[in-house]
Parts: structure tokens; sequence; C-alpha cells
């Protein structure tokens, strides 16, 4: 017998294109996660960090030095003042983030806006908080906002809106005038936004604009980040949310009963990353921007269609032109016979067809993974 929130969603396909791929020897452009190494000093602290002992239960809602960081960073790069002891909560990953900040903060039966297509983990967080997420698409091909379907979802159940940016899975960077539109909306409808972005350092244009900042704003606004992306460890599960000192003493009540805390060890060592300086983001993005390149190229020759990213490392592909099978039997076909791997686009929509004719690839990859990728991608459309 089980539970039946838990029939109401599926397993994470993303995992399952990960368990075909390593059946076929495909290349994995489906999950993401890097297959090149995280900062060496990070590892060294973290390495040291056990070795010193540091091995017991951190203080539930984080180390102090990586509050501190936290806090720290946020001054720095986005002006924002926020106090480490009230209002940083570092969590299991971005992922527990959310899910803690939904079942904080909304009740059953809110609504919640969610712009689609989504990062899959939103619609099971909606269902374990009882909450409806309302859709609103990001329209293709540039995956822009309607502003009259975003102002349309918003009524009086909306209790929040979730604002990824840069975006998975179409590589977005949502602008300021997108931006200030969702900050009236909250503000004239008194709704929260929970901001996911774990992407906030991987942009190829522009700068990144944290909605707590807008005017009115931090009073209502939930920052959801992390460490997996930014420095390429994905599986130390450190993430945190900044929320007002009230918010965060319910998200961190939630948080305690969920996982006690996040990895001790790995806080102490999170606090050394989160000092590095610009020149480590910089690369990054630089780094990123060449594998994007590469890989937008390939794709191209392959006869995909698409918008280049600006932002995270996803390219969100139409494959029309090759042929005319759904996605989940054209992305199982590709791992199967062109040995690489990728994630149906009917994943991130609520309803399937939104993304039958889509394919996500990942490229936070080596060079030689992707080059290797593009070779067997030129292979494609005479396997058709
Ligand atoms: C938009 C988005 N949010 C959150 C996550 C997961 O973050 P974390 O590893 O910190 O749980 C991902 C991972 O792919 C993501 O794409």
């Amino acid at each position: 017998m089980i539970a039946h929130r838990a029939t109401t969603f599926t397993e994470s396909v993303i995992r399952e294109m990960t368990r075909i791929a390593n059946d076929h020897d495909a290349i994995n452009l489906a999950q993401g996660f890097p297959d090149f190494p995280m900062p060496a000093p990070m590892k060294d602290a973290a390495a040291a960090a056990i070795q010193g002992d540091i091995n017991q239960y951190a203080i539930t809602w984080g180390a102090p030095a990586l509050r501190v960081a936290v806090a720290e960073k946020y001054r720095r790069w986005y002006g924002l003042e926020v106090d480490p002891d009230r209002e940083v909560t570092v969590t299991c990953g971005a992922t527990e983030a959310m899910a803690a900040t939904f079942l904080a903060l909304v009740d059953p039966g809110d609504e919640v806006v969610v712009l689609e297509p989504f990062y899959e983990n939103y619609g099971p967080d909606a269902i374990l908080a009882g909450a409806k997420p309302v859709f609103v698409p990001l329209e293709p091909p540039e995956w822009t906002l309607d502003p009259d379907r975003l102002r349309a979802a918003f009524g009086p159940r909306t209790r929040a809106i979730i604002v990824n940016t840069p975006h998975n899975p179409s590589g977005r960077v949502l602008s300021r005038d997108e931006l200030s539109l969702i900050a009236d909306l909250c503000i004239a409808h008194g709704v929260w936004a929970f901001t996911d972005e774990i992407y906030e350092h991987i942009r190829y244009a522009g700068a990144h604009h944290p909605l707590a900042a807008w005017p009115g704003m931090r009073e209502r606004t939930v920052t959801i980040s992390g460490l997996s992306k930014t420095f390429s460890c994905t599986g130390w599960r450190l993430g945190y949310a900044i929320a007002p000192a009230a918010a965060a003493g319910a998200i961190r009540k939630v948080h305690d009963f969920l996982t006690v805390g996040a990895p001790a060890p790995l806080q102490a060592a999170a606090a050394v990353g989160m000092a590095f300086g610009a020149d480590y983001y910089n690369r990054l993005a630089a780094d990123y921007r060449e594998r994007r390149d590469l890989l937008a190229s390939a794709l191209t020759e392959s006869g995909f269609a698409f918008t280049v990213p600006e932002g995270a490392y996803y390219v969100l592909a139409d494959f029309s032109a090759l042929g005319g099978d759904d996605d989940v039997t054209f992305a199982k076909w590709m791992t199967r016979e062109v040995g690489v791997a990728t994630v149906p686009g009917s994943s991130f929509y609520h309803d399937p067809a939104l993304g039958r004719n889509l394919v996500r690839f990942a490229f936070c990859k080596r060079r030689a993974t992707l080059e290797e990728a593009a070779r067997r991608l030129a292979t494609l459309a005479a396997k058709i």
C-alpha cells in the first residue's frame, strides 16, 4: 500500500535516460552533471575538514562560516544585505531548499504559478505541498513570457510564483522588463516569489538580476541557489534559501525535520569556494560559452532547430525536421542508434503533447566528450 500523493508523479525521466545511456554506452547529454573535476582548493578543504574531525551535525540551518560566506556573496555581487543569523538556511541542495520552502510557505489548495517548460522538480514540489500549479508558457522559439498570460494566471488563490533564471531547460535569461512585471504582480497580489538561481554564474550575455533586489521584493522573495552548478559538485548536495526572518524560521523548521542538516565537512569546504574572486566566475562562464558554441554548431549541422541559450547549460532543440516520432521514441532511438542521450521534451511540460517535438541536450561536459557527441550527431541524418 502506498500513499496517494506518491502515485501522482512519476520517477524522474532524466534518471531513466541515464540508465538507458549506460546500457548502450551512449554519451550522456541527458543529466545535468559535469564530467570534469570541481575546484581543487574545495576538494582539499573537504578532505582537511574530514581529517580535522568536522564530522558531526552542523547547526541545523547551516555552519556559521558558510552562512556568513553566503551573506557576504550577496552583498558583494548584488548589493543585497542578508543577515546570516536570521535569513540564511543551508540545505541539501537547491532541491531541498525549494521543497522546504513550498512546505513552509504554501498551504494545501493554494495556487503556485510555474513558467513552462519547467525544471521537473517543481511539479512534485507542488503536489507534496498540496498546491495547484498554474502553468504559464515561455513561448517558443525564443521562450519569451507573454505579459497578458502571466497577468491572467494571478488570482485570489495565488500564493507564489517560481522564477528560474537562467532557465532550465530553455537557456533563457529573463529580461529586466519580464522580472519587473513579475515583481509588480507579486506586490499587487501579495504573492511570494520563490526564485531558483542555481545557474546565476553560467551566463553568456548580460548580468544576473536577483528578484529580491527589486523594490518591494526583498520581503516577499525566497532566493534559492546552491553550489552544484557553480562549483561543479552536484554530488555534494549543498544549497541554500535566503528569506525574510519569519519565513526563514518556518523554512528552518521544515528543513530540520526533513534532513536535520547538510553535510558538515562539505559546508566547511563550501565556504572556501564562496570566497573565490571574480576570476573564477569569469573563467566558469567563458568555459561554458565554448562548450555551448561547440554543441550548438553540431546541433545546427545535424538538423535541429533551437534558440541559442543565454544562460544555464542546456539546449532545448526541436527535431521536427528530422522525423515524425514523438520525443520519448526519438530520444530512446537516438540513445540506441546514435549513441547520444538526451531528455525527452515532454518531461518539462504538464501536458506531454507540448514537448513532443523537443529534446534537451546538456553541455556541462569536457570538450572531448562534446566533440565525440558532435561526431556521433553527424551520423544522425543517415540513420533516420
Ligand atoms: C533549475 C534547477 N534547479 C535546481 C537543480 C538542482 O540543484 P541542487 O543540485 O542544488 O539540488 C537543478 C539541477 O539540474 C536545476 O536545473
